[in-house]
């Protein structure tokens, strides 16, 4: 027998939105071509990379506490000898680059999103000196980045992500991503068909197509043509094992007909739109720079429905944006009140250095942001709630993804996008099966098999 070197061990922990999640996986991807096996366990680590996001003040923050935690950790493995390396990503790497260096000791290498394919050889170079690499390289950073083994795809589960747009070049006054990720760019169409026929082939049943701006997507097919969100959505459904399909984030502005089409026809595509609207009033969304009336959203949102007339939506809003009175609020809550909404995500407007809204006169005192807040925030647990609870003794088709809370139990989602929770044996993962709905409890329905 052979005794080979202990493999070096990578842990990614990531922060903010499904992107990230989706590059977590993508870096593990290239470092296991290198000899890393990704662990679950920091301790075990002997590469720590924090996939950060820059998106309010807090996410931002929350790195640099961790990095101070994370600088002990590599004292006291320095003083026994061993090596530890610490890797900043993400959207925090891009805005920050180089002043991360020099704020946080600890840290050898800062590398932004897109540059990931490159991680080995930067890695490489932290031998000899602390590195950056925040270029926004004219490649395709997708083509250099090789894809998962079949062995680790298949521990990933059946419900995976796959990015196919990346970058916004929308510039809404408020937001980071424009500057972190760069412009709006979309995976060719054979490239994004590839990646889920082999996820297909190592069990995933339902995918998520990621961008940005999803529905700005207008990657090219094999003849040189641009397609859009729905096509692409027809090209992925005819994959064999592909039973779901979902994607996000949408913008009102490019909500066209094609994509409304895809979800009355596509058995596959699910009735589930998570469409950000930020604001209810106008003079609100016109100083944020979204470029759509509120008169568009719905227009937007009635188009779907007439479609696809059981679709469930859901939002993002940011309260407290610069300037924003009473009566601004008021028109969110009757927005919402008005389209009903099955989750939502609510922000206090964080100011982000270098987006125009940092610099807009009026902003908002916190405990009146504090105050619209939880308004809005009781009122969308309202509708949550309501929505949920008028599921019960339907009978739902759930994917069933893992095992629940307790034993015996399975957990999965329904169309719709609700979590389920049921008795079934833990070999069902990966089935879509009937479930008859019993009860309602807080962010979850139970249910028992039905088939
Ligand atoms: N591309 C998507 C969302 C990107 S960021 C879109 O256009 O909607 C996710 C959410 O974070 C945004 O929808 C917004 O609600 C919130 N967000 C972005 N910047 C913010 C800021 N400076 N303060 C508070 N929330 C913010
Ligand atoms: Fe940010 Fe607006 Fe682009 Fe969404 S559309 S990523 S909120 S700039
Ligand atoms: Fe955050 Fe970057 Fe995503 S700022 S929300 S990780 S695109």
């Amino acid at each position: 027998m052979t005794t080979s070197t202990a493999a070096k061990r990578v842990f990614v922990k990531s922060y903010g939105c499904q992107m990230n999640v989706y590059d977590a996986e993508r870096m593990t991807d290239v470092l296991d071509c290198e000899g890393y096996q990704a662990t679950e366990s920091i301790e075990a680590a002997d590469l720590i990379i924090l996939n950060t996001c820059h998106i309010r003040e807090k996410a931002a923050d929350k790195v640099y506490s961790e990095l101070g935690r994370l600088r002990e950790m590599k004292k006291s493995r320095q003083e026994a000898g061993l090596d530890l390396k610490i890797v900043v990503a993400g959207c925090v790497a891009q805005a920050e680059g180089q002043d991360i260096l020099r704020r946080a000791p600890a840290v050898d290498l800062v590398v932004g999103p897109q540059s990931y394919q490159n991680l080995p050889r930067l890695l490489a170079k932290t031998t000899k000196k602390r590195t950056v690499d925040t270029d926004f390289p004219v490649e395709d950073k997708f083509k250099s980045l090789p894809s998962p083994s079949h062995d680790r795809a298949k521990v990933r589960g059946v419900s995976a992500f796959v990015t196919i747009q990346e970058g916004c070049n929308k510039f809404c006054t408020f937001c980071v991503v424009p500057y972190t990720r760069g412009s709006e760019y979309s995976r060719p169409v054979v490239e994004v068909l590839d990646e889920v026929k082999r996820l297909a082939d190592v069990g995933v049943r339902e995918v998520t197509l990621l961008g940005q701006n999803v529905n700005a997507y207008h990657g090219l097919d094999a003849k040189g043509q641009s397609i859009s969100l729905g096509q692409l959505l027809s090209y992925v459904s005819e994959i064999s094992g592909i039973e779901r399909i979902r994607y996000t984030t949408s913008h009102p502005l490019e909500m066209d007909e094609s994509l409304a089409d895809a979800h009355r026809d596509i058995p596959a595509v699910m009735p589930y739109l998570h469409l950000p609207v930020q604001s209810g009033s106008d003079k609100i969304l016109a100083t944020m720079n979204r470029r759509h009336r509120i008169q568009d959203y719905l227009a937007a949102i009635s188009m779907m429905r007439h479609k696809r007339p059981d679709i469930a939506f859901s939002s993002d809003f940011i309260v407290g944006f610069p300037g924003e009175t009473d009566q601004d609020f008021a028109a969110t809550i009757a927005l919402v009140e008005q389209v009903g909404f099955t989750s939502a995500y609510t922000f206090k407007y964080s100011i982000r250095p270098g987006t125009p809204a940092s610099e807009m006169d009026e902003q908002i005192l916190e405990e009146i942001k504090d105050k619209r807040l939880h308004a809005l925030q009781a009122l969308i647990a309202k509708q949550q709630r309501a929505y949920q609870d008028s599921m019960v003794s339907q009978t739902l088709d759930v994917l069933v993804e893992r095992k629940g809370k307790y034993s015996g139990q399975m957990a999965g989602k329904s169309p719709h996008l609700l979590a389920v929770a049921f008795e079934a044996p833990a070999d069902y993962i990966g089935r879509i099966v009937k479930v008859r709905i019993t009860d309602s409890v807080t962010n979850s329905l139970v249910g028992t098999l039905a088939s």
